[in-house]
């Protein structure tokens, strides 16, 4: 298909595509005329809306807006924030910043969407709700519309929806959705209006990116290849990653290790690693893989605030925990803590490790020299990854359904802008720490901790 990549985009009579890939590419004007052209074909049948997500975004995008579509008679009605064209064709303008927000459209019918920036959306859920919305009684042709850069939050779900299956401006048929979809790029240098009224453009963006050279390149040549998204979402799997729980063969061996935290939450966590004997479920899993069998998440209820509970009392809790459900009757011997629990209280002079030592409860220290935590993610990841295998030839990792906490915090870990191969560390990493603490030893082929194997 040849043209500037706004003709070809126009022109494209693809139900689904995205549009995009690099910063000042003409994406947000290409969508405006996207959707005039579709207003100027169906008319009073052509119903679009226009997503972004949030406020401030869709505001920006309202500006443009207000420049190109009242040339075609286009006139704004703000209580509405509909914008309504002369042959009857309709355009509302919305944000959606909460995936429950979705809900609210269960019913309504469209002829035209469009997603903008949709990257920033860190699942396709939301969106996937609302692509059941287009459809027309009147037979009118349905589209759906994106535009994206690499490296937001979405970066791994947009691009392997639309980057990877097929080369650029090469349509594709998606098996599952049932929607035949291409990725049109469009980079500054296709951009030669704005190269020429603005030649400072560049430099703008280049600020904005605050030294990551990483973003900066995908920014101008709209390279999807980085390094981005979330730590583990494109090796994370639902579906087969959280599972079922079993009672845990007497031969494997259990342990626990633990994140310490008050204002912010604690995290307890109970392993088990397979010798590799066949489990009560029936499969043989590789000898050295893990799994998170129970937890205990010391949090209020809101998400990264603690419940301040005192070390003894958390020693209590493990306790009692440990005489119920899964654990009961298991041999659970001593993993590892967060060293900081070492750390004596200037004023009582005691640390919590002692404190949890008096009521019966004892950890192993941790790894702490730097790198690490680096190490630990990137353990965390080749373990999930060799437990998505078929058949498995790894030690890999599981996590039985029971660990909530684990399953709202672990798997949607973000990648630090400063660091992409570290987690943030402002985000709610504690459950994520503790699976890293327990990563960092293999047991089976030694019979205990401090003759573990470390991996490597
Ligand atoms: N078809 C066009 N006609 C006239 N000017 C255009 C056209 N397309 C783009 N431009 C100019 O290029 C500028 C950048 O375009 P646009 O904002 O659509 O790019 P973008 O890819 O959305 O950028 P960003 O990555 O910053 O969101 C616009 O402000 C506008 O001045
Ligand atoms: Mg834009």
């Amino acid at each position: 298909m040849p043209g500037t990549p706004q003709e070809v985009m126009i022109a494209c009579p693809f139900e689904d595509l995205l549009f995009g890939g690099a910063r000042g590419g003409g994406k947000t004007y290409g969508m405006l005329g996207d959707w005039l052209s579709h207003a100027d074909l169906y008319g009073a049948n052509a119903y679009g809306v226009f997503f972004r997500k949030t406020y401030p975004e869709l505001e920006q995008v309202q500006e443009y807006a207000q420049k190109i579509f009242p040339l075609v008679g286009g006139v704004y009605k703000g209580d509405k924030r509909t914008w309504i064209f002369p042959n009857g064709a309709k355009l509302k303008m919305r944000y959606l910043e909460r995936d429950s927000d979705a809900d609210r459209y269960q019913g309504h019918e469209y002829t035209w969407m469009c997603f903008e920036e949709i990257v920033n959306w860190a699942s396709p859920k939301p969106i996937d709700k609302l692509r059941a919305c287009l459809r027309s009684g009147a037979g009118v042709p349905c589209y759906f519309r994106a535009t994206g850069n690499p490296g937001g939050v979405g970066h791994n779900w947009v691009k392997a929806r639309y980057v990877d299956p097929a080369p650029a401006r090469t349509p594709f048929y998606d098996e599952e959705q049932k929607v035949t979809r291409i990725y049109i790029p469009a980079t500054l240098d296709d951009n030669t209006r704005l190269l020429e009224a603005d030649p400072n453009y560049w430099k703008r963006i280049e600020a904005s990116a605050n030294g990551d050279e990483q973003l900066l390149r995908a920014w101008r040549y709209g390279d999807w290849d980085i390094v981005a998204g979330g730590m583990l979402d494109d090796v994370f799997d639902r579906t087969r990653h959280i599972i079922k729980g079993f009672q845990i063969p007497f031969s494997w061996y259990v342990d626990r290790t633990f994140d310490w935290g008050s204002s912010s939450p604690f995290s307890v966590i109970w392993w088990a690693e397979s010798d590799g004997t066949t489990a009560p479920n029936g499969i043989t899993y590789p000898r050295g893989t893990v799994f998170a069998i129970s937890e205990w998440y010391g949090w209020n209820g809101k998400p990264n605030e603690g419940n301040k509970l005192l070390a003894h009392e958390i020693a209590d809790g493990i306790i009692e925990r440990e005489q119920l459900g899964v654990l009961k009757n298991l041999i659970i011997n001593d993993g590892a803590a967060d060293t900081q629990i070492w750390q004596a209280d200037p004023l009582i002079g005691i640390s919590i490790a002692d404190e949890m030592a008096e009521r019966g409860v004892s950890w192993l220290k941790a790894d702490k020299t730097p790198g690490s935590r680096k190490q630990g993610w990137q353990r965390l990841r080749r373990f999930l990854k060799a437990a998505k295998q078929h058949p498995m030839e790894d030690a890999g990792l599981f996590v039985f359904d029971n660990c909530t906490q684990w399953i709202r915090t672990v798997p949607v870990l973000p990648r630090y802008e400063k660091d992409r191969d570290d987690v943030d560390p402002k985000a709610e990493d504690h459950a994520g720490d503790a699976t890293r603490y327990r990563l960092s030893y293999a047991v089976q082929d030694a019979g205990s901790y401090e003759t573990g194997v470390p991996y490597s």
